[in-house]
């Protein structure tokens, strides 16, 4: 049964009702997002509440998070389909705080992002884990949950938070989930509705050329700069010309591999038409011995 979701605007009230729910004994599981939810955010809410019994989520488009040029102020805000989404889920509450509660005026305090913020993203992106970090850091204190859910949709983003964590003490146990993808493969994204009908089609082809890098992989392919170069190819053959990086890395590190001996993640960032898209999965190659 549809049941609407408990909204706060006010931080403080937040924390004040978790810690209250804490003390009469409820494991409480946190999942932030900027809003414009689809199915991979509800697959977090549908993680936390096997384990948690009450899920928090929060809906805060993060200016920080954006550098001049990227697409914050036409970031979707679709509030009421968001909260439409929520109500088949109980009990959630949602947090949807105004920028000042996050970012009191005169703040300057910044969170600077660990190191493994640094390659592939961070290399496009300078400011932006920085900005995660921060606001991360932020909804960790308003709403002090015992488990906080991420997706591995954005591997380096849940990389910086498992560093975070651990570099700042941070009392929460950092769960990461699956991709979830639509039925033809293609990443679920918020961004996916800047795309257009042709655009998607092309985007397509992110998750296919991940998809066969994987089968080569399990058939006993070894070299990465090989691999690399197919997946770059067959995404210029099908028109995405603009590729910020193809890595195929160390799981822990990010650091690229030359030799694929054990587990590695293959991440992509490309540019489609005005979109910028970014996958990635998880291969272990086949047993040498
Ligand atoms: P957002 O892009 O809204 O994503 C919120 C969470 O949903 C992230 O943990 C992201 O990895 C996860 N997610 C998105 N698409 C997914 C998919 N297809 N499958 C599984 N999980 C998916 O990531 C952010 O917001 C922000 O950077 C945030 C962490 C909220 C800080 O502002």
């Amino acid at each position: 049964m549809a049941v609407p979701p408990r909204i706060f605007y006010e931080p403080a009230e937040l924390r004040a009702e978790i810690r209250q729910a804490q003390t009469s004994g409820k494991r409480v599981g946190l999942v932030p997002t900027m809003g414009a939810l689809h199915q991979g955010h509800l697959s977090l809410v549908a993680e936390s509440q096997k384990s948690c019994d009450l899920t928090v989520v929060t809906i805060f488009v993060n200016p920080t998070q954006f550098a001049p040029g990227e697409d914050f102020s036409k970031y979707p805000r679709t509030l009421d389909a968001d909260l439409e989404l929520l109500s088949e889920f109980d009990p959630v509450w949602v947090l949807v705080p105004p920028v000042d509660a996050m970012y009191p005026p005169r703040s300057t305090t910044e969170v600077k992002a660990p190191a493994i913020a640094l390659p592939l993203e961070g290399a496009f992106r300078p400011i932006h884990f920085d900005g995660v970090a921060t606001i991360v850091l932020k909804l960790f204190q308003v709403a002090p949950a015992d488990a906080a859910f991420f997706g591995q949709k954005d591997y380096q983003q849940v990389r910086v938070i498992e560093d975070m964590v651990r570099d700042l003490l941070v009392p929460i146990e950092i769960v990461r989930c699956p991709i979830i993808r639509e039925a033809d493969g293609l990443a679920m994204s918020s961004r996916n509705r800047y795309l257009s009908p042709e655009e998607r089609e092309i985007a397509l082809n992110i998750s296919r050329s991940l998809h066969e890098t994987v089968g080569q992989i399990e058939k006993g392919a070894t070299s990465a700069q090989v691999l690399r170069d197919r997946i770059d190819q067959s995404l210029r053959g099908a028109g995405i010309s603009e590729i910020d990086y193809v890595s195929i890395a160390c799981p822990r590190s990010l650091k690229s591999v030359e030799t694929i001996e054990g587990d590695v993640v293959i991440l992509v960032a490309a540019k489609v038409g005005n979109t910028r898209l970014i996958d990635n999965v998880l291969v272990t190659p086949p047993a040498s011995c």
